[in-house]
């Protein structure tokens, strides 16, 4: 088998599926993703939007290789996943931050260039804090961080990795809309010149607009690709300036269109 990725098979999920055992042990196990199917282009920005509980995490999972699909195959760089790899360039920021309380920020920022003995992590951990907005934030603990800032630090922390492929699960999401469009451009700017490929879960419509290449509408659980939409805007994008962009209004009321029976039908199977 060739191991060369070509240019459409960065990130491959071939009709992948997936069951958790029910809270009760007698019941079947309950399908939560349902043959998904998609292809990533080296250096493709995917956002994928859903309704909460839908299974886009376990999607990113499955991805990192922390959960084993039931069915299907995951495909990094043209190999198989199997299991968490630290070599295979993937780097991961949890819904849940996942900062350690007895480090700084920036001694939590350099882990990975520390694992690494990269002796210029402390200027780098310092300069990724600038960037996501927390200069004088370096020396305090996870204690001393509101929800926003540790989700900065979280980003800091995945960006100073310097992954070829980076899984974002919801990292704006605790930031108010001014921060967050600060921190989206920031961002932006440092992936743009990485090229490094995204796959970013987000519930904001417009984050997902202006940010990605193709957006991925997931169904209600057990969760399908419902559409798969292309972002036709040009890159270099100005985030604010493309929020008012007459394709990406219109875009915005097409993904709302797609996304609000599945919203509904997620709400009835949760009240059920
Ligand atoms: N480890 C687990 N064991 C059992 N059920 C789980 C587990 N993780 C997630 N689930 C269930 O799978 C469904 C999808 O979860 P998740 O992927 O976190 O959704 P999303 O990220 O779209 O909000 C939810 O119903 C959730 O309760
Ligand atoms: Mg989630």
């Amino acid at each position: 088998m060739n191991a060369t990725p070509d240019l459409m098979s960065f990130v491959e999920l071939n009709s992948v599926s997936h069951s958790f055992p029910s809270h009760d042990a007698s019941l079947d196990p309950v399908p939560v993703v349902d043959n998904v199917t998609l292809n990533i282009a080296k250096g493709e920005f995917i956002a994928i939007i859903g309704p909460s509980g839908c299974g886009k995490s376990t999607l990113l999972n499955m991805v990192a290789g922390i959960i084993k699909p039931d069915r299907g195959s995951v495909r990094v760089k043209g190999r198989q996943v199997d299991g968490i790899n630290p070599d295979r360039g993937v780097g991961y920021m949890f819904a849940n931050d996942s900062l350690f309380p007895w480090r700084t920020t920036w001694e939590n920022v350099s882990l990975g260039p520390e694992l690494r003995g990269d002796p210029d992590r402390k200027e780098k951990a310092f300069e990724l804090l600038r960037l996501v907005g927390l200069a004088g934030s370096e020396y305090k603990y996870r204690s001393q961080l509101s929800h926003g800032m540790r989700q900065r630090a979280s980003l800091a922390r995945t960006l100073a990795q310097d992954p070829e492929i980076l899984l974002l699960d919801e990292p704006f999401g605790a930031l108010d809309a001014q921060t967050k469009v600060l921190v989206e451009e920031e961002f932006m700017r440092i992936r743009d010149a990485r090229g490094t490929t995204v796959l970013f879960v987000t519930h904001d419509l417009t984050e997902a607009i202006t940010l990605a290449d193709r957006v991925v509408v997931m169904s209600a659980r057990p969760t399908y690709i419902k559409s798969l939409v292309t972002v036709p805007i040009e890159r270099p994008r100005s985030l604010i300036e493309t929020r008012f962009n007459t394709t990406a209004q219109e875009l915005y009321l097409q993904l709302w269109e797609e996304l609000r029976p599945e919203v509904t039908a997620q709400e009835l199977d949760k009240a059920s």
